[in-house]
Parts: structure tokens; sequence; C-alpha cells
């Protein structure tokens, strides 16, 4: 068997690396590896998958970390949730199922073929309900940020200003970055790993964006939703090179998914 050769990216090769195939090559020679996101969009994509007529793994809870589908048909990967559209942009995985949030914050080169019906929440801007009515500062010029919400029903269409240099906590630093900034705000965004209503409550940050799904955390938390970032919901990413190579197969699981979603 031949194998493909790959053009170094940068320097000079070395000439044990010069005949090594690519991430994509070597998947494209396998079955299908589909990422799913371990965690709260776990079990709903493992579902779906199964109404879809897929054949999924027996075993999501074993230590295995590639699990073959029960027909053996394709092999299944628990990923973090922000490393799936990793993986599926480098071809490690061929098609990957995450949330919208985390694929407009990641931003991988992946394709984007179907929105799917479960895990939807939104990216949201939330602040102390004390601390909110109590803003550090205003900027007469800056348009949109509430900063005085009496309650989250008065905050819709409201005229609001926002605070300058809001300190924001957050999970997502590049769309948060990306709000802010088309606001004519000049935010410093402090990016956390999870836990991010700790922000405001240990005094590190004015005001969080994070994901609300019930709106429980941030209720016990003490803090409102300001504004919505995005409306997010899990979707389809396929690999772009896979799209094209496997396409009959990836079509064919498509169009089983998008008979759900109709
Ligand atoms: C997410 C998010 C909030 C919570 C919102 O956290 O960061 O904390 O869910 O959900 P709710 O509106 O239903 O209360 P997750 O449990 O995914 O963990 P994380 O904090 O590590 O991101």
């Amino acid at each position: 068997m031949t194998q493909a050769t790959v053009a170094p990216i940068r320097g000079q090769a070395r000439t044990d690396e010069r005949s090594q195939p690519s991430v994509a090559d070597r998947r494209n020679k396998q079955s299908l590896l589909f990422a799913l996101p371990k965690g709260r969009l776990a079990q709903d994509s493992l579902s779906f998958l199964e109404r879809a007529g897929l054949s999924i793994p027996t075993d999501t809870e074993s230590r295995k970390l590639i699990l073959p589908a029960a027909d053996g048909s394709i092999g299944f990967v628990m990923a973090k949730p922000r490393d799936v559209p990793t993986y599926v942009e480098h071809g490690a995985a061929d098609l990957g199922i995450c949330g919208l949030d985390v694929v407009r914050e990641t931003d991988r080169a992946v394709y984007e073929p179907l929105l799917l019906p479960f895990g939807h929440c939104r990216l949201s801007v939330a602040g102390p309900v004390e601390g909110a009515a109590a803003p550090r500062a205003e900027s007469p010029d800056a348009a949109d940020l509430a900063v005085k919400p009496a309650s989250s029903a008065q905050l819709d269409g409201t005229p609001l200003r926002y605070m300058s240099q809001p300190r924001i906590a957050t999970e997502y630093p590049r769309l948060t970055r990306q709000f802010f900034a088309e606001r004519g705000v000049n935010a410093e965004i402090i990016a956390l790993g999870g836990s991010v209503e700790l922000g405001p409550i240990l005094g590190l940050a004015d005001l969080i964006v994070d994901v609300v799904q019930t709106g429980t955390t941030l209720r016990m938390n003490g803090l409102i939703e300001i504004r919505t970032i995005l409306e997010s919901q899990a979707v389809l990413i396929v690999n772009r090179a896979s799209y094209q190579l496997k396409a009959a197969e990836i079509n064919r699981i498509i169009e089983r998914m998008r008979l759900l979603t109709t």
C-alpha cells in the first residue's frame, strides 16, 4: 500500500517525517468516526442518533476511548465538548455533535449541515441583581447593556447603557470580546474554565457571559440575565475532506437525522 506524502508546513521535514500520512489521510482509510460531547449533551446525542437508526455503543461509560457501535459500523469518541470541533476540523473524527455556542467560540473550519432538535440554551450576559443597579461608571456613548435591571421582563428592548471597562468572567472569551467590541465597549475579559458565576460573587468580575438553560444557576447565585448574545442548540459538524471523500456514507447519516428535525 502506498502512503500519501505531506508537504511540511514550516521548515524542512526530517527524512523520517516525509512519508507520514496526515491525520485526515489516516482517517480516510478507516470507517466513520463520530465525536460526541461528554456531559450534558451526551445522552441526548446518543438517543438522537439511535432514533435516527444509527447503531450506537452499548457501553458509553467504558474507559475505552474509541467505542465501536453495537453493529461495528461506526466508531465513537466521547470527547470534552470543546474538543469536538478540533477533532473534526483536523479529520481525527469525520463527524461530531456539539453546541452551536462551542462551534462559534472555537471558530473551527468545519461544515455545519444540520441543527439538531436538542441542547437548546443561550449564551447571555448576566450580572449581580444588586451590582447591576450600581454600575462603577457609565459611558454615555455605549449603547446596549443593562446596568439597572429591575427584572428580566424589563430588559428586552430597553435602551440601556454600558458601564465603562466592565470586567467579564467567561468560558467564551472570543464571543464575549466580539460582543462588547461591536458595541464600542472596552471590556476586560477574564477567561475561566468553569463556574464563572463565582466571578461577581468573589469580586473578580462585574459581569459574566455564560450559557443559560433553565436559569437556575443564575438564580441560585444572585445573578440576573441581561442580554442574549447567541441562541444555541446542538449542531452536527462534519470534516470538510470527509464530506467529499465519504460523501455517500455521510449523506446517508445526515438524511436520517434530517428526517427527525422536520
Ligand atoms: C452550564 C453553565 C451554567 C449552567 C447553566 O454549566 O456554565 O453554569 O450550565 O444551566 P442552567 O441555566 O440550567 O442552570 P455546566 O453544568 O455545563 O458546567 P460548567 O460550569 O463547567 O460549564
